[in-house]
């Protein structure tokens, strides 16, 4: 190579790097939802604790599913992350949902449980359950108030309007009687609890996730990306039995150990205080093949 060719590519190498901006500071641009939303459950970035405790100011039901003491105001946190969500934009804020010792719904003393429903998402005749939806959610994991990963944790599912089933589970951690998966990864089960696919956890980044219920076909199909990656299919639509409608729920289920009563009984350690980090979450419409990516 002449040498005065070698020292042409080294000046526009240099030139490429001095002209790179810096972009430490500013944020990348939230991605745009392009579908229409059926259920927006993005929050506020002027929200406070107290809006999730009536219904006439929080998106989600002030009522369910959480422990029977607390108010939505004691369970969710508002951290500040580095970066955004993907589809928040500074309208929007993350909210981290926690749970502790006093996380016991109704009777269920098995459980520790803190599970967000959308206003208007309805056990029976929700738009939610009928033709083809898309749940978009983003997750990062909170050093601070780890899960333990030696638990069953549920984090988004939509369950039968009977409870007696759910169509799909987005889990972490160790699946009861399936100790041949990997307990530090994120997972999607059908819904006869078959892991469909799972990525590890990252712990110092977004995970975005989406999942197509098609109600029609009866399939499902998972979409991931992590940071500000565009979302990508990573699964076929895989067939699945999605009848029964019912309801989302979006949060904390942590199974307890060493029983096959999970709901009622089993260990559960104490001075619990655990949390998980959620941004981006929607439901929109997937009609004619609608995903916001
Ligand atoms: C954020 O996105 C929403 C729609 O998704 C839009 O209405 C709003 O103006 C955006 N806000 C900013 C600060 O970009
Ligand atoms: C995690 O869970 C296991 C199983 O219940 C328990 O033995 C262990 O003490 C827990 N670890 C922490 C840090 O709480």
């Amino acid at each position: 190579m002449h040498s005065s060719t070698l020292f042409g590519l080294l000046a526009a190498a240099a030139a490429t790097v001095l002209a790179k901006p810096c972009k430490q500071d500013h944020q990348a641009a939230a991605a745009e939802v392009k579908c229409p939303i059926v259920f927006d459950g993005r929050v506020k970035a002027t929200a406070v604790p107290t809006d999730f405790d009536s219904y006439s100011t929080s998106i989600f039901n002030p009522d369910y599913v959480k422990g029977q003491n607390l108010k939505w105001s004691d369970i969710l946190k508002f951290p500040n992350t580095p970066t955004a969500a993907r589809f928040d934009n500074a309208t929007y804020k993350p909210f981290e949902v926690t749970i502790s010792d006093a996380s016991i719904f109704q009777t269920q003393k098995g459980f520790r449980r803190a599970g967000l429903q959308l206003q208007g998402d309805t056990n029976t005749g929700s738009p939610g359950s009928k033709g083809v939806k898309t749940i978009h959610f983003s997750l990062r994991w909170d050093a601070q108030r780890a899960l333990n990963l030696s638990h069953e944790y549920l984090n988004v599912w939509h369950e039968a309007s009977d409870y007696s089933a759910n169509q799909f589970n987005f889990e972490t951690g160790a699946i009861l009687g399936q100790s041949g998966l990997a307990r530090d990864t994120w997972k999607v089960l059908d819904r006869k609890n078959k892991q469909i696919w799972s990525t590890p956890i990252v712990k110092n980044d977004w995970q975005n996730f989406a999942i197509t219920l098609d109600f029609d076909k009866n399939t499902l199909r998972v979409y991931y990306s992590q940071g500000d990656e565009p979302l990508k299919s990573v699964t076929s639509a895989v067939s699945n039995d999605n009848s029964g409608e019912g309801q989302y729920q979006i949060g904390i289920l942590k199974k307890p150990t060493g029983t096959s009563d999970v709901v009622n009984s089993g260990y559960q350690e104490s001075k619990l205080n655990e949390g998980l980090i959620y941004g981006s979450l929607f439901i929109e419409d997937s009609a004619n093949g609608c995903v916001s990516l």
